[in-house]
């Protein structure tokens, strides 16, 4: 259905017009900007500072709480709120009148009341106040934290930014606050509820699925990314039930492992999820979904999930899913056992490479991880004046985003993902595994293009290959390119049971046409749509940009420090770590050197 909503975009000077399905998304721009105590305020106590983000001016503890890294997040979530507010509460204004119209009463004139928001986790009660402004029809909005001095600060910026009509700060363990919620009646729990926890929330989500109200929507950040990418692998078992994967579409596979870990607390409460928006952004992860009743689609559940079988060595892989479905004699959906694909060769190594032994993650979350009826994902590039869109910023309803440029670009990248094709190849891995120099993406995608396949790039990777092609297209693709390169490989790279031998030489397709029959003329789509328009589709993050410390006052543990590699390439990360444990061994034998002195 067509959405009231304009979301207005306008730093980049064009509104992003709307969408294949006609719907108007709205985004913006503009100031972030941190001021110092004397400046606005009176009455901000020593060691505070004031900081002004959004339309919300809190004071904040100096260095601890506030983390302008995340003004991204609380952004985001000021464009998915006003975007998901418009779209539900006509869903319900829709569900009552049709109630009405069944029990032939006269339909109600009242507007629905408005969203009711928990804030579970809430710190300073920054994001609950910007909610308060900048999202319309809101009702009311619970900033929760179980930190005494937190749950202060929160009732002053409350009254410092008059919301307290709108903004009620609660001192409670958000679990324990989840589950008082879980008792109401379904239409008085919460519309959303936001969890966004120093590293997991996996602690929080049982109660939080049964905190929100039936189609209402879950927001949750997870900033444990190494975890979820692999870095620790019992850990990752152990906290989300599922075996991470480490290869090139690493953080896509954050997101469904992490997708897959809140429907499995959700199937035990009789719901399923249903994602609007699942987005890997510097250190974190923040999924936004709604949680439905119904236990006939929970029974149904296997078929959104699977393992992955994966190549160490080439990074081939396939995904096992976990039931398969068919249909009864009155026409129900039945889900059955799954059949193995049988995707290796008989003794368990890949059927690509034939070096590597495939190894298994998962499970994992293989359906959509956005939805195409969440309108905020459906930019399209119309072009527009200035003049147009400044008089669109005059309607109510509209705000103004400091990461304007920004989310445009990856809401634009999000959109072009293939829905239907789970994880990706990258062009990197593709051509570090033969050991040659990296196919440029219009290359590739022309071949694929060409020979009737779909491709994508990712939000998570720049030089992503997404593509409904078998992992053996992939491969014909790369020996294709060799081949018509007239490029030499040298003896060394090509060494008896190397990679590239094994891929380029010996895999029994190379001896075949298939690889001459492989069309790299420029196709018309060869260029993906977001980079044709030129947004700012990947962010290149400043020195020391990451995680803050914890407001303890201690200093960053090495863990958090450590949650930043993924952000960092293989190499690199090696590199950094043994900086880092070079670094400790000089300190302790300067400190032995020391004591031996005395
Ligand atoms: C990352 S901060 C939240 C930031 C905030 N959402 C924002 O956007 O500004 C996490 C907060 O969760 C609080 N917290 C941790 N465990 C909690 C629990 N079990 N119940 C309630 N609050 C908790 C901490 O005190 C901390 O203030
Ligand atoms: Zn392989």
């Amino acid at each position: 259905f067509q959405l009231p909503i304009i979301v207005y975009i306008t730093s980049s000077f064009r509104l992003i017009s709307l969408a294949r399905l006609c719907l108007p998304i709205a985004t913006v721009a503009s100031s972030v900007r941190r001021m110092s105590i004397q400046a606005e305020f009176q009455g901000i106590p020593e060691g505070m500072q004031l900081v002004e983000e959004g339309k919300a001016k809190i004071a904040v503890p100096k260095d601890v709480f506030y983390n302008p890294v995340q003004v991204f997040n609380r952004d985001l979530t000021m464009a998915v709120l006003n975007v998901f507010g418009q779209q539900y509460l006509a869903e319900l204004a829709a569900r009552r009148e049709k109630r009405a119209q069944q029990q032939s009463e006269p339909p109600p004139e009242q507007q629905p009341d408005g969203l009711r928001i928990l804030e579970a986790l809430a710190a300073t009660g920054l994001r609950s106040i910007r909610i308060a402004k900048e999202v319309p029809n809101v009702a009311k909005i619970v900033a929760n934290d179980n930190s005494e001095e937190a749950v202060r600060l929160i009732k002053s910026n409350i009254v410092r930014n008059g919301v307290d009509e709108l903004v009620e700060a609660s001192l409670n363990d958000a679990v324990l606050l989840g589950h008082q919620c879980a008792r109401l009646p379904p239409d008085e729990r919460f519309d959303v509820v936001d969890l966004d926890p120093y590293g997991s929330a996996v602690p929080f989500l049982d109660s939080a699925v049964q905190a929100v109200r039936p189609g209402g929507l879950l927001c949750v950040t997870c900033t444990d990314t190494a975890v979820l990418c692999g870095s620790a692998f019992g850990t990752c078992y152990g906290r989300y039930g599922a075996v991470p994967y480490r290869g090139a579409g690493m953080h896509e596979a954050s997101l469904r492992v992490l997708l897959q870990c809140v429907q499995s607390h959700a199937s035990r409460h009789s719901r399923y999820i249903e994602p609007l928006l699942s987005l890997s952004v510097d250190f974190y992860v923040r999924i936004y979904l709604r949680v439905h009743r119904g236990q006939g689609e929970v029974k149904k559940i296997g078929r959104r999930l699977a393992m992955l079988h994966y190549c160490p060595e080439c990074d081939s892989h396939w995904l096992q899913p976990m039931s398969d479905c068919g249909r009864d004699k009155a026409g129900q959906v039945l889900m059955r056992p799954a059949r193995l694909l049988g995707v290796g060769s008989a003794n368990g190594r890949c059927g690509q490479c034939g070096i590597g032994r495939l190894q298994l993650a998962g499970p994992m979350w293989s359906d959509s991880i956005h939805s195409v009826d969440f309108s905020i994902l459906y930019v399209d590039n119309g072009a527009s004046t200035v003049g147009e869109i400044a008089s669109e910023t005059e309607q109510p309803g509209c705000f103004e985003l400091a990461s304007s440029d920004r989310l445009i670009g990856l809401l634009s990248v999000a959109a072009e993902e293939l829905p239907d094709a789970p994880l990706f190849y990258t062009l990197d891995g593709l051509a570090r595994a033969v050991k040659r120099s990296t196919m440029p993406m219009k290359v590739a995608r022309s071949a694929l293009l060409n020979a009737g396949y779909r491709v994508s790039i990712s939000h998570c990777e720049g030089n992503a290959i997404k593509t409904d092609a078998p992992a053996s297209f992939l491969w014909d693709m790369v020996r294709a390119h060799y081949r018509q390169s007239g490029e030499q490989m040298s003896e060394r790279h090509l060494g008896e049971g190397s990679l590239p031998k094994a891929l380029l030489v010996d895999h029994p397709a190379a001896a075949g046409d298939g690889a001459a029959s492989i069309d790299f003329s420029l196709h018309l789509h060869a260029e993906p749509p977001s980079k044709a328009d030129g947004l700012l589709r990947f962010h290149k993050p400043p020195p020391n940009w990451g995680p803050k410390r914890v407001p303890s006052g201690k200093p960053m543990a090495m863990a958090q420090l450590l949650q930043r590699r993924p952000m960092l390439p293989p190499l690199l990360h090696r590199m950094t770590s043994l900086k880092i444990r070079m670094t400790m061994n000089f300190r302790e034998h300067l400190a032995a050197k020391r004591n031996r002195e005395k």
